[in-house]
């Protein structure tokens, strides 16, 4: 496999590299990925993360197994296992089942590897695309409010929601951005003010409850966030607390868009009931990291995602333009005629 490298992946001789976005922003480290269940483990403490990435990583572990002369009942296990890391985001899923139609394709592990490489650079070109569709909704003297963390940092180019705004900014659009510290896991207190500050991008981090009040006093005029799962009729699946956002934004009328690649959607799931919400450990609520603050043992409810309705969201931003829930379901046939 050729060498690859983007804010959080590494490919270089022969060793797959991923930062370590548990340790951020205080620490930059680099984890070396040993093997398929590794990074399925990676995967699931949310050392790689986000839905672009996940499948990107996912990829290229599996073409670094091929590498070193797994066998064809190996292929297929790892596949498997790598799949079944996180249960939302549809990415993981799309990479995996695009590198063993390739094989089966082509009747040569070769083509996991050549597929790897194509979705690595298919991910960053499709951030760039989803930056140029967005750029018109955006304009100078914005506030705009986002969720979780949805940059460089989960795909292989500039992001999906924060590349919208990065590209914007980029261009002189005078920006700021509210940015909701999204617990229990802090993506955006820790991971988008760091992305944010490198891009010299002014931004204000708030505490998730904030955001009714600020949008109340008028201080905020879009909202912008990312997707796990989009259904073809438009409900969609991102960081738990998303929902919330959505129904606010209906009630004091602030436009809600929600920046995907096509690799975001999911061609068999039709509606909200069929998106399956991962669990996750009670501890990520009681406190954070080592720190316990709650009473020991309290009983916790901790979905990792929830889902918004389609007719909530003012526009999808796709690689292939801005959309209505109502058109997503037309795009959608033409997208799964032209993928596979
Ligand atoms: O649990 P995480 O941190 O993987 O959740 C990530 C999100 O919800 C992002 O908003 C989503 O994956 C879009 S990333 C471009």
């Amino acid at each position: 496999m050729k060498e690859l490298k983007s804010l959080s992946l590494c490919y270089t001789n022969k060793t797959l590299l991923v930062l370590n976005q548990q340790k951020l922003p205080l620490e930059s480290e680099w984890l070396i990925c040993e093997s398929p269940s590794h990074m399925r483990d990676i995967i699931y403490a949310l050392q790689v993360r986000g839905a672009p990435l996940i499948g990107v990583a996912a990829a290229i572990c599996l073409a670094q197994y091929v590498e070193n002369g797994a066998t064809i009942a190996e292929i297929y296990a790892a596949a498997a296992l790598l799949k079944s890391a996180r249960p939302t985001a549809v990415n993981l899923a799309h990479c995996i089942d695009r590198q063993i139609a390739a094989f089966e394709a082509a009747q040569n592990p070769l083509a996991i590897i050549k597929m790897a490489e194509a979705l690595f650079a298919e991910d960053a070109d499709l951030c760039d695309k989803i930056a140029k569709h967005g750029f018109d909704l955006l304009s100078s003297g914005d506030n705009i409010l986002t969720h979780c963390n949805t940059g460089g940092l989960v795909t292989t180019g500039i992001g999906t929601a924060l590349g919208v705004i990065f590209n914007a900014h980029k261009q002189g659009k005078k920006l700021h951005i509210y940015v909701d510290e999204t617990r229990p896991l802090l993506q955006g207190a820790r991971l988008t003010t760091y992305e944010l500050q490198q891009a010299h991008v002014p931004y204000t981090l708030i505490c998730d409850n904030m955001a009714a009040s600020l949008m109340r006093a008028g201080k905020i005029q879009k909202i912008l966030v990312g997707a796990d799962r989009i259904a073809l009729n438009g409900d969609f699946a991102n960081k738990i607390g998303t929902y919330n956002l959505a129904v606010l934004a209906h009630y004091h009328k602030i436009p809600f868009y929600v920046a995907a690649p096509y690799t975001t959607i999911d061609f068999s799931c039709k509606k909200a009931d069929e998106i399956v919400v991962e669990q996750r450990n009670p501890d990520e609520v009681r406190g954070y990291g080592e720190m316990n603050w709650s009473t020991p043992n309290s009983p916790v409810y901790n979905p990792s995602f929830d889902v918004t309705p389609g007719e909530l969201v003012t526009g999808f931003i796709l690689d292939s333009g801005v959309f209505t829930a109502q058109e997503l379901r037309s795009l959608c046939k033409t997208y799964s005629s032209t993928i596979n």
